[in-house]
């Protein structure tokens, strides 16, 4: 595997791949077993946007696996602030590392180093466009919960028209056969291209503006942010800003067997009280970058 941009670069057959090799690595990702497969590889994590999960689960994943990493989170200390390009950090840093993590704020930019990178890049969000890695994670979640990827009612939740994590997930979760809704406030609707590759392969199931109208059949529940960073007028996010909250009345009229995913962070869209509730799964699913990520970075780098 060399560079991870999109998820139309990964196969079925790859995707299995990966989450097999991920549930092998659980007990390394936790520290209960060792593996240094990755020493005395380097990897290059720049990030030009804010980041929790993903630069420290990337960072946890090459650690655990005997590796070391170097980069930034922020370009504050960096010559990106002296007017450096995109292409010539780029091409600098894959002069140090054996791959690039990036994440930055233009949509096509990972896309974009590729094309002076020695080494694999691997998209962490590429503004509006698309979050592969996260989709990874989010597959494993379901398969680890569902024991399956295929035949489950999937609710998308909330802004899916800049949200990178759903673009990725509803084109990941059409490879295997599924039916997907789309939930979001008014504006902020899934970008046309994902909803007609939904309806042309047969898995679009329903529209609407309340999670209220799909809860009783949903499987999953995918709720994302407002991605406030990304409205070209501060107004128009205030008027969409807390438009709906999954609160445990909504979780209890689910199905028993349904889970509440969320790629965090979460800003008011899920009530605390939620996390005390067994549907509630967005921790868990946070945890599972580490293992995942082991196993996408022992293939890249590792070329095993
Ligand atoms: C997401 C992202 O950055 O796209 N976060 C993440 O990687 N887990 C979601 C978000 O910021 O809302």
């Amino acid at each position: 595997m060399r560079h991870v941009i999109s998820v139309h670069d990964l196969t079925v057959e790859v995707i299995i791949d990966v989450l097999d090799r991920a549930e092998g690595m659980l007990d390394i990702a936790r520290g209960k077993a060792v593996n240094d497969c990755l020493k005395g590889k380097v990897l290059g994590s720049i990030f030009f946007e804010p980041s929790t999960r993903t630069r420290l689960s990337f960072e946890t994943a090459m650690t655990r696996l005997g590796g070391g990493v170097i980069g930034f989170a922020g370009t504050e200390a960096t010559s990106v602030v002296k007017g450096e390009t995109l292409a010539d950090t780029i091409r600098m840093v894959s002069g140090y590392a054996d791959a690039i993590v990036l994440r930055h704020p233009r949509e096509g930019a990972a896309k974009l180093a590729t094309e002076f990178s020695s080494v694999p890049i691997i998209n962490a969000g590429d503004g509006a466009g698309q979050h592969p890695t996260q989709t990874l994670l989010d597959l494993f979640t379901i398969r680890q919960h569902m024991g399956r990827l295929k035949g489950l009612n999937i609710s998308l939740v909330g802004d899916l028209r800049y949200g990178r994590t759903v673009h990725s997930l509803a084109f990941a979760l059409s490879k295997f056969g599924n039916t997907i809704n789309l939930v979001s406030p008014e504006g902020l609707e899934m970008p046309r291209e994902v909803v007609e590759h939904l309806q042309d392969s047969g898995q679009f199931g329903i529209a609407c503006h309340t999670p209220e109208e799909v809860i009783t059949t949903t499987d999953i529940l995918y709720v994302t942010r407002i991605q406030k960073e990304r409205f070209p007028d501060p107004v128009e996010y205030k008027k969409v800003a807390g438009k709906y909250t999954i609160d445990p009345q909504l979780v209890s009229q689910g199905p028993a067997h349904m889970i509440v995913m969320h790629p965090l962070p979460r800003i008011n869209e899920i009530t605390p009280e939620v996390d005390a509730m067994p549907q509630a799964k967005y921790f868990v699913q946070a945890a599972n970058g580490v293992p995942v990520r082991m196993a996408l970075l022992s293939m890249v780098i590792g070329g095993v």
